[in-house]
């Protein structure tokens, strides 16, 4: 039986590239810059599968240029780049990588976190440049994190592995969701249900984890800034586009909250200038980023491609009303 052809917009990790040699026709983007939109319409073109990360935009117009392709594999666990209803509208499976990345995520937003309240960039800013002179009593002070408290938005897995982690801190746990959470969990994470405008008034920290949804879209307005402590931090580490970049830049030029500690953007890779401040700690979209848990994703996604070429549901399928059919 001739191998499914397969191209990936990433070299992966050895793991996947294992199972993906042994079972595909498989082309690999090795190139250090990430490929053009021509480039990935231009390979797709006679491809059965495709392996994208979340900065391709899988629309109507890549599944024109690929009219034999029968799935795409992202290697994330969002997949707002992905137009579910044009995937099924043409057969095309789409799936992500869930649950891999819960902890190590969850690790970033405390790394944020930290770093944000503790003033950590501006301490590492002050230490390399050759100008700091010494301790002092009241040196880049910042604000305690223990005892204080964490209010979680979108109480899935990865909230929950954030949730777990605040009670070494003795911090206490809120949380707001569309669904709330069983009391089991309630009680296993040590954390309250709070509507969003009490977890609003409450927290002195946000932690948004929540899908971009059209619901989820400019969730964080001015509006709700507002409503922060003035004394509160935001740390995003979902969607940029969760949160009203504007409205956010404005909140702190106006010191309705105290800092934020971002991780995704808007429009990525641009940045909003208005946020390259000293109380607003940045990243680069690193919160999975480790070589264990983008190694994972990455044989999740080719496992996702060969189950389907077996004859097999992927085990991650993000649209089973394709099978319906
Ligand atoms: C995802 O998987 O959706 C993250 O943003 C990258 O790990």
């Amino acid at each position: 039986m001739p191998k499914p052809k397969v191209f990936a917009t990433h070299q992966l990790f050895e793991e996947a590239r294992k199972i993906l040699d042994a079972n595909c026709d498989i082309q690999y983007w090795c190139e250090p810059e990430r490929p053009s939109r021509e480039e990935v319409l231009r390979r797709v073109k006679d491809r059965e599968a495709l392996i994208c990360l979340l900065t391709e935009k899988v629309n109507d117009e890549l599944l024109r240029s690929a009219p034999k392709l029968r799935i795409v594999s992202n290697v994330a666990v969002g997949f707002d780049n992905i137009d579910l209803e044009a995937c099924s509208r043409r057969a095309v499976a789409a799936t992500n990588t869930p649950g891999v990345l819960d902890e190590t995520t969850a690790d970033f937003v405390w790394t944020l976190l930290l770093a944000v309240a503790r003033r950590l960039s501006e301490g590492e800013v002050l230490a390399r440049s050759g100008n700091w002179k010494g301790w002092n009593l009241d040196q880049l002070c910042g604000t305690d994190i223990w005892g204080k408290t964490l209010g979680i938005v979108g109480l899935g897995r990865i909230g929950r592995a954030v949730a777990r982690r605040a009670l070494g801190f003795q911090m206490k746990v809120i949380y707001t969701d569309a669904v709330r959470a069983t009391e089991d969990v309630e009680s296993s994470l040590n954390c309250e249900f709070r509507d969003m405008n009490a977890l609003l008034a409450e927290s002195d920290f946000i932690s948004l984890h929540v899908p971009l949804l059209p619901e989820t879209r400019g969730l964080f307005d001015g509006p709700k800034f507002f409503r922060m402590k003035p004394t509160a931090f935001l740390i995003n580490t979902s969607r940029g586009p969760v949160v009203d970049e504007a409205a956010l830049v404005a909140a702190l030029e106006n010191r309705k909250i105290a800092g934020a500690a971002l991780d995704v953007y808007e429009n990525e890779p641009f940045i909003h200038p208005g946020l390259k401040r000293p109380n607003v700690v940045l990243a680069p979209h690193l919160a999975s980023a480790s070589v264990e848990t983008r190694s994972k994703m990455a044989t999740m996604a080719a496992n996702n491609v060969i189950a389907l070429f077996q004859g097999q549901r992927p085990p991650n399928l993000l649209n089973p009303d394709i099978f319906k059919k």
